[in-house]
């Protein structure tokens, strides 16, 4: 099926399954951060699996969800896990979520990340605002041959200020998009971080670009879960993942709904 039949009939199963027909924004939660969806008012979900046509996920720590409901509010959609390009999902797969976001004609979308600090400023816990994004040999967007344009580092000084406003320190920076599925060597952190790059992670670059293609006003978010192999010289674990975004699962819940709010 192509991917705009597909997209018609997911929503239709979703609307006669109690979502609304319409949201103002949708965010795509990352590895860990799918706590936020305990914060949605009045929700509802169902799992991928039971939504024909949806594809699932496999990466632990995902629970392959899709949540409705609303913050402050608004309403919502929040895709809690993610379909990685690197698990070997097409491209038309990773983006599947900005594209249903757009058909249901959401106003926006946060799109949110766990990432590796190559920035030795940064710590683990950090809170990153994207406000660019390097893709390392990595076709990101079906439809390469289309102009695509980000406008990430306006949207970043608005994202940190509202963080301000409620106390939050959030860094910004660029994102290196990683072919995945491992890690990066010592030696390849060393040159990304002279080629100006902060945080590493292997996702949101292609929701991004079809985000910007679709027109749909982004936003992303990174959470330092641990420092780029060779930072500190210390071996990358995954529960280490688990432990940073466990302990800033209430501030990044409450960026959220902020942005949600007030971008
Ligand atoms: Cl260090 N690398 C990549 N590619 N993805 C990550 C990461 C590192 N840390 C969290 N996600």
């Amino acid at each position: 099926m192509k991917l705009p039949d597909k997209i018609d009939q997911i929503k239709s199963y979703l609307i006669q399954n109690d979502f609304p027909e319409e949201i103002e924004a949708a965010i795509i939660l990352g590895s860990g951060l799918g706590d936020f969806s305990t914060t949605i008012d009045e929700p509802f979900s169902i799992p991928y699996n039971q939504i024909p046509g949806f594809p699932h996920t496999t990466v632990t720590g995902h629970s392959g969800e899709l949540f409705t409901g609303t913050t402050k509010g608004h309403k919502i959609i929040a895709f809690s896990g993610r379909f990685h390009h690197y698990e070997g999902h097409p491209l038309e797969t990773t983006v599947l979520p900005v594209h249903l976001a757009k058909a249901f004609n959401a106003k926006k979308l946060i799109v949110s990340n766990a990432a590796g600090a190559i920035n030795t400023r940064f710590k683990v816990g950090d809170l990153m605002v994207i406000d660019d994004v390097f893709r390392i040999f990595q076709k990101v967007a079906p439809a390469v041959s289309q102009p695509y344009r980000y406008n990430l580092g306006p949207v970043a000084d608005k994202v940190r200020s509202i963080a301000a406003s409620i106390g939050l320190e959030v860094q910004r920076g660029t994102y290196l998009y990683a072919k995945g599925p491992s890690y990066e060597t010592k030696a390849e952190i060393r040159a990304f971080r002279v080629m100006g790059t902060d945080v590493v992670g292997m996702s949101t670059a292609p929701e991004l670009i079809e985000a910007s293609r679709l027109e749909l006003p982004a936003a992303a978010i990174s959470l330092v879960t641990n420092m780029a192999a060779g930072v500190l010289n210390q071996k990358l674990d995954h529960s280490e993942v688990k432990a940073a975004a466990e302990s800033r699962k209430d501030d990044f819940a409450k960026l959220v709904t902020e942005l949600i709010d007030r971008l």
